[in-house]
């Protein structure tokens, strides 16, 4: 990232950074590191797409920042779980940001390429149910903040895991989706 683009993203989401809530972050672990390290990092690679595809920089810088803002492992609590805490995050940002409405359903939609993964091989987290529409990016930054979150993760994954070969998987079906609309 240029210097001119740093600057650029932290001041789309400075409050966000010295907020004490967010700040809590760094004590969750998420892929073998910070929640905290994780969400910047969605947060820096959204802003990078962001801009290749002219989408809305404070949409997907702030999103990517607030997408897993929960408090807790996705263990702890029946809200926190694998397909329901984006739900959890679009809440707390709503509650401690009053982000848009838009930023909210980036939020809420950034596990697509794991309920895609759900549909095609149902035994996967069983007991969680979810809607394929529901949880559908509706804009061109959902689907960034959906992407970066999925190459986030991968990069984040320390051994090699056949979830994640699935999960590149899901990405290409995910691209022709997004190239048939
Ligand atoms: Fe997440
Ligand atoms: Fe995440």
């Amino acid at each position: 990232m240029t210097k001119n683009n740093k600057e650029e993203f932290e001041n789309l989401v400075c409050d966000i950074l010295e907020n004490d809530s967010f700040l809590e972050l760094k004590k969750d672990l998420h892929h073998g590191t910070s929640k905290y390290e994780h969400s910047i990092r969605v947060a820096k690679l959204s802003y990078s797409l962001g801009k290749f595809f002219k989408a809305d920089l404070r949409s997907v810088s702030r999103a990517g920042l607030l997408h897993d803002f929960f408090f807790g492992t996705r263990k702890e609590k029946p809200e926190n779980s694998y397909l329901r805490h984006p739900i959890t995050a679009r809440n707390n940002a709503k509650r401690y940001f009053n982000v848009s409405d838009k930023i909210a359903e980036d939020i809420k939609t950034h596990m697509f390429h794991q309920v895609l993964l759900k549909k095609i091989f149902p035994f996967i987290n069983r007991k969680e149910k979810v809607s394929l529409k529901e949880f559908k990016p509706k804009s061109k930054e959902g689907w960034i903040i959906c992407a970066s979150d999925l190459l986030v993760s991968i990069m984040e994954c320390e051994r090699f895991q056949f979830t994640y070969v699935a999960n590149v998987t899901m990405l290409l079906i995910m691209n022709i989706i997004l190239f048939k609309n």
